[in-house]
């Protein structure tokens, strides 16, 4: 290794088709990485520096916990398709390339279980609540179930902290179009997720809504080997009505799902809410991309099946 050569990585974004929230509690849910990828490069500096600037990395908690071994300056260099705080990973994707990139400079080949170990632990140290799940799409790419009983056949690996386990697993990526439209709000997913648990704290009620989107999940997942549209889509918009009932829907979100439906098979909000991310089922992609912009959003039609964490040169 030279001090002075750049290492460069990079990691794909990520939607979730169902589970999200529930899966922090480890209930199934199934995730498919997408074609925006964040891409970043580090090599040995005198000063901590990204992008030219000096790092303030109490606004950096990912890059503070993922250096923290670092015996001396770091440059990095990032540029991301992932819009921030979209609900589409991109600071697990971020933390995907940049444990991958520290670990190739210190002359270290980490398997793809190790790095979702860092990654998901940067995420924790940066949210503080969370699941392995983001990470896990991010490091793998293609697609990627968690504690789905029928894909253990394809285990991946196994997470665990403190009382909760989750069984990651490869899953085919179903033949059929997304489309995401983004709100243009950026929402953190830490809040989100620890309403959320505030909520199920204190009410079982929210336990019961934690349970049906589990019951979704899992429905969904059959559909979905079956190649049935419809009934996915008819799950994807139950799971967006649960979430809104978990209160991390918003306005922005329904009306983004709201105009996306009469030309999909369902739509939801993907990953935290808040803000951030729809997506929706369709084979009208034209259509559902005309109906987001006309309510504000910026509609992308997602191609997936991409490689997860990945060395360039
Ligand atoms: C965020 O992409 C997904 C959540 O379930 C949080 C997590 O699993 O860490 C909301």
């Amino acid at each position: 290794m030279n001090g002075s050569d750049w290492y460069r990585a990079s990691a794909p974004g990520k939607f979730v088709i169902l589970g999200e929230h529930a899966v922090v509690y480890g209930k199934p849910a199934i995730v498919l990485a997408v074609d925006l990828r964040m891409e970043i490069a580090v090599r040995g500096s005198r000063y901590n520096t990204i992008n030219g600037e000096r790092i303030d990395f109490r606004r950096q908690p990912h890059l503070r916990y993922l250096t923290r071994n670092a015996t001396g300056g770091l440059e990095f260099q990032t540029s991301s398709q992932i819009p921030v705080g979209s609900g589409l990973g991109s600071s697990a994707a971020l933390s995907a390339a940049l444990a991958l990139a520290l670990g190739e400079m210190e002359g270290r080949r980490m398997t793809e279980h190790e790095l979702v170990e860092e990654a998901y632990e940067a995420e924790l140290y940066a949210q503080g609540i969370g699941s392995p799940m983001d990470a896990s799409a991010c490091v793998h790419g293609g697609g990627v179930a968690v504690n789905l009983p029928e894909s253990e056949g394809r285990h991946l690996w196994t997470v665990t902290r403190g009382d909760r386990t989750w069984s990651v697993s490869d899953v085919d990526v179903p033949d059929m179009t997304f489309v995401i439209g983004n709100t243009g709000i950026k929402a953190p997913t830490g809040p989100l997720v620890s309403k959320v648990k505030r909520f199920r704290d204190r009410s079982s009620f929210a336990m019961d809504i934690i349970d049906d989107i589990e019951q979704t999940t899992l429905q969904g997942s059959q559909a979905i080997a079956r190649g049935d549209v419809e009934e996915l889509g008819r799950l994807m918009t139950n799971d967006h009505k649960l979430l809104s009932i978990l209160g991390v829907s918003s306005r922005e979100l329904n009306k983004l799902v709201n105009a996306s439906m009469p030309y999909s098979y369902g739509a939801k909000l993907t990953g935290a809410g808040g803000g951030g991310c729809m997506v929706a089922l369709t084979d009208r992609p034209e259509k559902v991309c005309e109906a987001i912009r006309s309510r504000g959003g910026t509609p992308y039609v997602v191609k997936t099946g991409v490689p997860g964490a990945m060395m360039h040169p």
